[in-house]
C-alpha cells in the first residue's frame, strides 16, 4: 500500500497528476453509468469518478469500505466550495478493495441524530467523523504547545505512581485491592498534589505532569471519573510569579492553537469580589451584568424575606435586566423555580414602570425604601429587578445562576470571546453543618496568608489562603496555591480540618516527615486539560475531547465497564462481593 497523497491534499495546480490514495468510502453516488465516491482520511474528502470501464469493479462497495485507488487528477465540472478539494476529482483506473465493512449503526459525518450511548458503544466509528477527529487533534495541539512552553522555562516532566496512596481532594478514592497485603488497598491518585510537593523537597524546582487523575464523583458535562490534568509546581516563585507563569503558558497555547493574541496579566478578582458582583466564583466575564448590594436601603425592613440578609453574614443583592414587558408570570415562576434550585429562599421580582416600581413585594417597603433603591440601581423605563436574599453565599449563588440563565438566553456575550480571570484570595476553610467540622476549600497542603494568622485561632472561617483559580468563560479551567512548607504548620492544619493525631500519622506522617528534611517554599496549579480542550474546542462535554469516555451513568457504553470479575479474581484479592 503506497499512497502518493491524502485526501485533504489536492488542489487545482495537482491536474494532471497521476495519484494513488486511500481512504474509507464516505459516500457513493450512481448516476447513469458513472459512480461517484468520496475517498475520506483523517485529512479530508477526495471525490473519485469511476467510468464503466471500473464499474463493475465497484458494483459491491459501500460505506466506510477501505479502497486503494489510482487515477489522475482532472478538474471537476460542477466545484464544490465547500470543501478544499471541491474544485479536482480523481478519474480511477484502478480500484483495489483493500478492506470491506458492516453496514454502521450511524452515518458516519458531522452531524448525525444518533444518541449518545450509541455513539459510545460503537465509539472508534463516532471517532472517524472529521468533527470529532478534529477536536482531539485540537487537544493533542493543546498539549504539544505546553509541553513546548514548559520545557523552554526549564520544567522537568516527571511522572507519579498510579497506585498510590489516597490524596484528599474532596472527592472519594478508587481503591485498589492488594493481592499481596490482603485487606490492604491503593487509591488511584485524585492528583498528584503529595508527589509534587515531594519532588519539590527532592529538589526539583520545576516539575510539570500531564497527570491522569481519578474522582469518584457524580459526573456532569464538565466532570469525568478519568480525566486529565497539566500538573505543575515550582520552588521559590511568588505567587504572582506562579501567576505570571501560567499566563505565559495560555497565552502560548491559545497563538499555537487558535491563532489568538490573548493579553495578559489575566484581570484578578478577589474571591469577595467575584461572589458580591457575579454570584460565581467562576464568573462568566464575557457579559457585564453586575449584582448591586442593597443592604443598605433596606437596613431598617422589616420586610420577613429580608431579615436573614440583613444578619452579619447576609446579603440583599439585585440584578437588573431590561425589557421588563418581555417577561410573563410563566417567565417569572420559572426563574423563581430556577433561584430555588441553586439556594435561594425565594426571588424577589419588581418591574420599573413610568417612574414607580410594581410587584407583589412593593406593599413591604417604605416610599423610602422605593426611592433609594430606584436611585441605587439607577432605574430607567421598563426594567425588572431580580432580588435575593439571605445567606451571603447561598442568596449570591441563586443571583448568579439566574446571571448565567441571562447570559445564554440573552445572547449576551460572542461564543468566540476567550476571556481568563484568575480568582485569588479565596478562603482557606469552610465549615460543614452536617459534619460539624471545618474543610478546606482547596485542600490541606495550601498555605494561609500571613495577615490572616492570628485568626487561625480565633476567627478561622475569615483567613485567607494563598489560593487561586483560573477561569474561562465561566468554567474553572484549573486551581492552585502556594502551599505550607513548615511541618508544624502542616500539623496544625490537619487538626483544624479534626484529624486525630492518629490519623494523622497514618494517613500524612510520611509527608510531615519530609517537611523536616529542608523543604523550599513551593507552589503550583493544575490545569484541567479535558476542560481547556473542551472551551477551545466550542464542545459542550468534556466527552467530545476524551476519546474513550464514560457516560453520565459511569459506565463504558462500549466495553460496559464496569463490569463483575470471577470468582478466581475475587478470590485471589480476598474479596467477597456481599449482594
Ligand atoms: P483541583 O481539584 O481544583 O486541584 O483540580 C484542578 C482542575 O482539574 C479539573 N478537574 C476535573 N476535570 C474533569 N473532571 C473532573 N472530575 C475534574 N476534577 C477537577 C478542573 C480543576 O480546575 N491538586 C490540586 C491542584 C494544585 O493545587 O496544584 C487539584 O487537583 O479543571
Amino acid at each position: 500500500m503506497q499512497r502518493t497523497h491524502v485526501n485533504g491534499e489536492l488542489r487545482i495546480s495537482d491536474v494532471g497528476k497521476k495519484v494513488t490514495l486511500i481512504g474509507w468510502v464516505a459516500k457513493r453516488r450512481n448516476l447513469g453509468s458513472l459512480v461517484f465516491i468520496d475517498l475520506r482520511d483523517r485529512t479530508g474528502i477526495t471525490q473519485i469518478l469511476i467510468d464503466e470501464k471500473l464499474t463493475d469493479e465497484v458494483k459491491n462497495v459501500r460505506n466506510e469500505y477501505i479502497l486503494e485507488v489510482t487515477g489522475t487528477v482532472i478538474e471537476r465540472t460542477s466545484k464544490n466550495k465547500n470543501i478544499p478539494t471541491g474544485d479536482i476529482e480523481v478519474k480511477a483506473e484502478k480500484v483495489v478493495i483493500i478492506n470491506s465493512a458492516n453496514q454502521t449503526p450511524f452515518i458516519i459525518a458531522d452531524e448525525t441524530d444518533a444518541l449518545e450511548d450509541t455513539r459510545l458503544k460503537y465509539r472508534y466509528l463516532d471517532l472517524r467523523r472529521p468533527v470529532l477527529q478534529q477536536k482531539l487533534f485540537t487537544r493533542a495541539k493543546i498539549v504539544k504547545a505546553m509541553h513546548q512552553y514548559l520545557d523552554d522555562n526549564g520544567f522537568i516532566e516527571v511522572e507519579t505512581p498510579i497506585l498510590a496512596k489516597s490524596t484528599p481532594e474532596g472527592a472519594r478514592d478508587y481503591l485498589v485491592p492488594s493481592r499481596v497485603h490482603p485487606g490492604s488497598f491503593y487509591a488511584l491518585p485524585q492528583s498528584p498534589q503529595q508527589f509534587k510537593q515531594l519532588l519539590m523537597v527532592a529538589g526539583f524546582e520545576r516539575y510539570y505532569q500531564v497527570a491522569r487523575c481519578f474522582r469518584d464523583e457524580d459526573l456532569r458535562a464538565d466532570r469525568q471519573l478519568d480525566f486529565t490534568q497539566l500538573d505543575i509546581e515550582m520552588s521559590f516563585m511568588s505567587q504572582d510569579e506562579i501567576l505570571t507563569m501560567t499566563e505565559g503558558l495560555l497565552k502560548k497555547v491559545m497563538k499555537d492553537v487558535k491563532g489568538i493574541d490573548i493579553e495578559t496579566p489575566f484581570r484578578r478578582f478577589t474571591y469577595k469580589y467575584a461572589m458580591n458582583t457575579y454570584g460565581s466564583d467562576k464568573p462568566d466575564t464575557r457579559f457585564d451584568l453586575k449584582f448591586t448590594e442593597l443592604k443598605e436601603v433596606f437596613a431598617n425592613s422589616e420586610f420577613k424575606a429580608f431579615t436573614d440578609g440583613l444578619a452579619k453574614d447576609g446579603t440583599i443583592k439585585a440584578m437588573v435586566i431590561d425589557n421588563a414587558d418581555k417577561y410573563s408570570r410563566k417567565d417569572i415562576d420559572h426563574l423563581t423555580e430556577l433561584a430555588k434550585k441553586n439556594g435561594a429562599k425565594g426571588l424577589v421580582v419588581l418591574k420599573y414602570h413610568d417612574g414607580s416600581l410594581q410587584g407583589s413585594a412593593v406593599k413591604f417597603f417604605t416610599e423610602k425604601e422605593c426611592a433609594d433603591m430606584i436611585a441605587k440601581l439607577q432605574l430607567k423605563e421598563n426594567q425588572m429587578v431580580l432580588i435575593t436574599a439571605g445567606n451571603w453565599i447561598k442568596a449570591s449563588t441563586a443571583l448568579g445562576a439566574l446571571r448565567n440563565y441571562f447570559g445564554k438566553n440573552l445572547h449576551l456575550y460572542d461564543p468566540q470571546t476567550f476571556d481568563f480571570l484568575w480568582i485569588v484570595d479565596f478562603p482557606l476553610l469552610e465549615y460543614s453543618e452536617e459534619d460539624q467540622r471545618y474543610y478546606s476549600v482547596h485542600h490541606p497542603f495550601t498555605r494561609p496568608n500571613d495577615e490572616d494568622l492570628p485568626l487561625l485561632d480565633t476567627d478561622p472561617l475569615a483567613v485567607r489562603s494563598y489560593a487561586y483559580d483560573i477561569v474561562l468563560n465561566g468554567y474553572e479551567l484549573g486551581g492552585g496555591s502556594l502551599r505550607i512548607y513548615d511541618c508544624d504548620m502542616q500539623e496544625k492544619m490537619f487538626e483544624l480540618l479534626s484529624l486525630s493525631k492518629e490519623e494523622i500519622e497514618n494517613r500524612f506522617g510520611f509527608f510531615i516527615d519530609a517537611l523536616k528534611y529542608g523543604t523550599p517554599p513551593h507552589g503550583g496549579l493544575a490545569l484541567g486539560l479535558d476542560r481547556v480542550a473542551m472551551i477551545l474546542t466550542n464542545s459542550d462535554s468534556l466527552r467530545d475531547v476524551i476519546a474513550f469516555p464514560k457516560n453520565a451513568n459511569a459506565k463504558c457504553p462500549m466495553s460496559d465497564a464496569p463490569t463483575p470479575v470471577d470468582q478466581k479474581q475475587l478470590d485471589e484479592l480476598h474479596i467477597k462481593v456481599v449482594e
